[in-house]
């Protein structure tokens, strides 16, 4: 069968699809479920450096075209997903018979996120991380528009800059940061220049589209309680955002900087828009959560059909390479 293996700094994913930050992945049952499945990994729920509750609930709830959700970050702190991304680690060095490697999902690797809410909270994460003996992929999320009172750190370029520089005054592992979805071509060239001037692994475009409206015509009242009903939008409806921001990332940073495409995957023709766009790994969330962990192997064997029927031997073969009219 094709081979649907990815690489970023050095780690070998598997497949290219993994489960988005903050669907199945806020304890270990959940995480597990995801490596036990066709994904080629998993990211851990962005940590705070403390276990939090979130927001109130109702706070996530589908949509017909995808998703709106203000969970406000609930997790159980860094110090239980950088244990189970250590333990990960020790199992991935383990000289296991081969079935034992293939029910335990021994190689697949995990995606440390964390989700500070101050530029403190992230420095000293970074720190335990730099210190710990995980040697796998961080992701820092600059991009959560659900914790009130707090704005959205990759919207402000000159704050990302300023985090970046302290970050790598003392963080020496592969880094990479979850972004906010762009809406303007000086956005595009904002953000690339200030990513450009950091050793970073890559980016993953996009987190949910921040601050929409779902509301209920019949009882007049918003969907989410939170925030007076407003809350990240994903799925479908974000696809065409997800699509813009994986190309005009593509197009900008360094060919070394890899990129992580998220938004509106829902089938394997979504995954490859995706990687026609340039993303080198896709990421599931609203698909993910209305469907379980079984969707990973249902776009798997989608994306190949597409490939065989386009005759595709690998992923390198169209990544990249979308065209444009003249
Ligand atoms: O849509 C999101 N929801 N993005 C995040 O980064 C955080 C998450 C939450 O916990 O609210």
């Amino acid at each position: 069968t094709i081979s649907l293996a990815t690489e970023i700094a050095g780690i070998a994913f598997p497949n290219l699809m993994t489960n988005a930050a903050g669907v199945s992945c806020e304890t270990t049952q959940e995480l597990n479920a995801v490596l036990a499945s066709e994904a080629g990994g998993v990211t851990t729920k962005s940590a705070t450096p403390v276990a939090r509750p979130g927001n109130p609930t109702p706070r996530q709830e589908l949509l017909p075209l995808g998703s709106i959700n203000s969970m406000g970050l609930p997790n159980r702190g860094l110090g239980y997903y950088l244990a189970y991304a250590t333990q990960r680690q020790a199992l991935a060095g383990q000289d296991l018979p081969a079935e034992v490697a293939a029910e335990t999902a021994q190689h697949k690797p995990v995606i440390l996120s964390v989700s500070g809410l101050s530029i403190e909270d992230n420095l000293a994460m970074l720190k335990d991380i730099q210190q710990s003996p995980f040697t796998g992929l961080t992701e820092l999320n600059l991009s959560c528009p659900n914790v009130v009172g707090k704005a959205q750190l990759g919207y402000d370029f000159e704050a990302v800059v300023a985090t970046l520089t302290e970050v790598f005054s003392h963080f020496t592992k592969p880094l990479g940061l979850k972004l906010p979805p762009y809406f303007d071509f000086f956005q595009f060239d904002g953000i690339a220049e200030a990513v450009g001037r950091f050793p970073i692994a890559y980016v993953n475009m996009i987190n949910s589209i921040g601050n929409g409206l779902a509301i209920d015509a019949e009882t007049e009242t918003v969907l989410i309680k939170p925030k007076g009903g407003f809350g990240g939008i994903g799925g479908e409806l974000v696809k065409p955002t997800a699509l813009a921001n994986v190309r005009a990332m593509r197009l900008r940073l360094h060919p070394d900087i890899k990129i992580i495409g998220t938004g509106g995957i829902r089938t394997g023709q979504d995954v490859f828009e995706h990687v026609l766009c340039g993303a080198d790994a896709v990421q599931v969330g609203t698909e993910l959560w209305r469907e379980g962990p079984g969707v990973f192997k249902r776009l798997s064997e989608e994306l190949r059909a597409i490939m065989k029927e386009k005759g595709y031997g690998s992923l390198d073969d169209f990544r990249g390479k979308l065209k444009t009219m003249g």
